[in-house]
């Protein structure tokens, strides 16, 4: 019996509502398909806690989630307390502290589920760079609250972490349908985004099997919009990764199904599993968030810990409730509540296993 110490970060908002239906889903995991146990500590590390505390997590958080093998997250951030503050409290420390330098999201428009596209054949997944680039948190303002006022925002692209995140990229691709889009900007960030491309085509020549190509990232949204049936694997640095990855979720046909992980590839530390999407503080409280997003994020947990067969499981089960489309949230045209929504995948993860799965 495989045993997994899991960290537990419901955080603000929608994020603790679809944070319980993981923690039923992978509860039911644990009881009906053997062979796997979960020890959960859950931390009760969000705005509420900032408000309380001063911080977002204690001086020694990172160390103390130092010790689990990995880390579920549903998300941070609400009224009261401004953006920056709860992403930099917390967010951002440990996806740089534990080196989760890949931010993996799949995007695919699930059996049943209607997406806002003509073309529906969506299925790709785009790896960001996790740690750098836009997001390196280097810069500063002066004059402030001055007619010379100044802020500056620095970008860091390293040659290593740039190569690291195309390698992955590209061994995604020799295990998808080998076909790899890198979003560039490189007209006019004339020095990160040139020094990129330069990686990307020296690194190509490594994988003679995946068919490349360098899209700038404006022209590329609107690619996703009108051929995603070309896409299959696609990477980016941090800022273009964030937004391609919003505009994927709504392609899903609802920012609440999309899944997301922060990978730490050597597992040298615990990696982070969180839905995309945010608190959501417009529908929070009200029992009506989509829990896929997170439950699907708990299959992808499952699957960087080896438990693949588990993982394909809730997978399987998902998509039956999403195709019979009798328990969906408002947000993808449904009436059903959060918990219903965790139920009825409940319930078709025992069917499955029930008929032998
Ligand atoms: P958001 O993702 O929370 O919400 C955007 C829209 O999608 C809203 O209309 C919301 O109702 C809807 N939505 C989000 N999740 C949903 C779900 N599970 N089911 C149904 N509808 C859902 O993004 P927004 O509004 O930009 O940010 C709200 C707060 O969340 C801010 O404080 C922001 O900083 C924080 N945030 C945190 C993230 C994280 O912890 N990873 C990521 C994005 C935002
Ligand atoms: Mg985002």
């Amino acid at each position: 019996m495989k045993k997994y110490k899991i960290a537990v970060i419901p955080g603000d908002g929608v994020g603790v509502e679809v944070i319980n239906e993981g923690l039923k889903v992978l509860n039911t995991i644990r009881d009906v398909h053997g062979g796997i146990d979960f020890e959960f500590k859950t931390f009760p590390w969000s705005c509420e806690y900032y408000l309380k505390t001063g911080k977002m997590m204690p001086e020694d958080g990172i160390k103390i989630l130092r010790d689990f093998e990995a880390i579920y997250l549903g998300a941070v951030g609400f009224p009261g307390v401004p953006d920056h503050v709860s992403l930099w409290g917390l967010l951002l420390p440990i996806r740089k502290e534990f080196n989760q330098y890949i931010n993996l999201r799949p995007v695919k428009l699930l059996k049943g589920i209607k997406g806002p596209l003509r073309n529906e054949k969506i299925d790709f997944i785009v790896v960001r760079e996790n740690v750098e680039g836009e997001y390196s948190g280097t810069g500063g303002r002066i004059n402030q609250g001055t007619e010379d006022e100044v802020a500056i925002q620095t970008s860091i692209f390293t040659k290593k972490g740039t190569e690291r995140v195309m390698k992955y990229a590209f061994e995604i691709a020799l295990k998808r349908n080998k076909n790899l889009i890198s979003a560039t900007k490189s007209n006019a960030l004339n020095y990160s985004m040139v020094f990129w491309d330069e990686v990307f085509n020296k690194l190509k020549n490594n994988y003679p099997e995946v068919e490349t190509r360098i899209m700038h990232v404006d022209a590329l949204s609107g690619y996703f919009l009108l051929h995603p049936e070309n896409i299959d694997v696609v990477v980016a640095s941090n800022l273009f990764g964030d937004i391609l990855t919003d505009l994927g979720s709504a392609m899903q046909g609802s920012i609440g199904i999309a899944p997301g992980a922060n990978i730490n590839p050597e597992k040298k530390y615990p990696s982070m599993f969180e839905p995309v999407h945010g608190s959501a503080p417009d529908v929070a409280g009200k029992g009506i968030a989509n829990p896929i997003g997170a439950i699907w994020t708990a299959s992808m947990m499952l699957e960087h810990l080896g438990e693949s067969d588990s993982a394909k499981l809730i997978m399987e089960a998902m998509e039956k409730v999403t195709e019979e489309g009798k328990y969906l949230t408002k947000d993808i045209g449904g009436n059903a509540k959060t918990n219903e929504v965790g139920d009825a995948i409940n319930e078709k993860i025992k069917e499955l296993v029930k008929k032998g799965w």
